[in-house]
């Protein structure tokens, strides 16, 4: 197995919570873009990686990080560790029993008028757009069985759609195709390039359904997370926004702008972790032309450790 310093660089965990008002910006932020970026991950309670390498570093306690962006402005950052009962044995041991016993670090999504904090596997918990952990699931009762971080959401249905995997020991992503036919049950597999990719989003308005465009983040090698590609299955091209070497960053987060009549209308929003001021920026990319680089820059004092997933909480939607 691999080893990584769990403690260095764009992995290293933070040990406080912290909240900063009216961030500074370089660019200028989208005045409709009005809503909380949160970003998930593990990050130990005691702010210091055990382990060592992927075993070390995934099971650690769920912290949430969020940026707000209101009326053209970068309004906060503030993150939160969920309160479960892992979190209430360091900060709070008075109120251990009557916490969560789960860690759902992996995923935030909100279905049903309710914003959830998924774990693979574990129970989920409902969380605020403050980052704050609310009571057990009141729309989604069959959750406190456990349920996977990677659901989808039926954009027209509002079904949600649940499904277990596998791990593989930190293995490089490439893009392959799979095509379905329901009909005879068959599945085809087509590798499409060798250009190594994770942490694939699209514009989940079209969840199941034919889809023009996805966004990832490029990984060059195992250890980074650098750069995020746009592909175009039309006509097989891939845009890049590329970093700095050193640098590394999270999966784009795709934001469509209000009254968009195109996919690809809307921008990616990406934690960018800066190794030269060891703290992270938030950047606002236009979605049609991520090689532009980014429309927006949103300049945090702090650092947002590598995570797995987020999602944006639009202020306007309910839940
Ligand atoms: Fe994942």
């Amino acid at each position: 197995m691999p080893t990584i310093d769990l403690n260095a660089g764009a992995l290293a965990p933070v040990a406080t919570e912290a909240e900063y008002l009216a961030l500074p910006v370089t660019g200028d932020i989208p005045g409709d873009l009005n809503g909380v970026l949160v970003r998930n991950g593990p990050n130990p309670l005691t702010g210091r990686f055990e382990g060592q390498g992927v075993l070390g570093w995934w099971p650690e306690a769920a912290m949430l990080h969020g940026i707000s962006f209101e009326g053209g402005r970068a309004t906060a950052y503030r993150n939160k560790w969920l309160r479960t009962q892992r979190c209430a044995r360091v900060y709070e041991p008075q109120s251990v029993s009557s916490r969560p016993d789960t860690n759902p670090n992996v995923n935030v999504i909100r279905h049903a008028g309710e914003t959830l904090a998924l774990a693979e596997g574990g129970v989920p918990l409902p969380i605020s757009p403050l980052l704050d952990t609310l009571k057990r699931p009141s729309r989604h009762p069959f959750a406190t069985n456990g349920m996977t971080a990677h659901s989808k959401i039926d954009p027209e249905t509002g079904e949600l759609i649940m499904f277990g995997r596998e791990f593989e020991e930190n293995p490089l992503g490439r893009l392959h195709r799979y095509r379905i036919d329901l009909a005879p049950g068959q599945v085809q597999e087509h590798a499409v390039a060798v250009l190594g990719i994770e942490l694939p989003r699209i514009n989940e308005r079209l969840t199941g359904r034919p889809y023009r465009y996805f966004y990832a983040v490029e990984q060059p090698n195992t250890s980074e997370m650098r750069g995020i590609v746009r592909y175009d299955w039309q006509s097989a091209a891939f845009e890049r926004y590329a970093l700095a070497p050193g640098d590394q960053n999270s999966e784009p987060v795709f934001v469509p702008r209000r009254g968009a009549r195109t996919e690809d209308d809307g921008w990616l929003l990406s934690c960018v972790y800066r190794h030269t001021t060891a703290t992270s920026d938030v950047v606002v990319l236009d979605a049609r032309d991520i090689a532009a680089g980014p429309i927006a820059t949103v300049h945090l004092p702090t650092r947002i450790p590598s995570g797995f997933h987020g999602q944006w909480l639009d202020n306007d939607h309910e839940g």
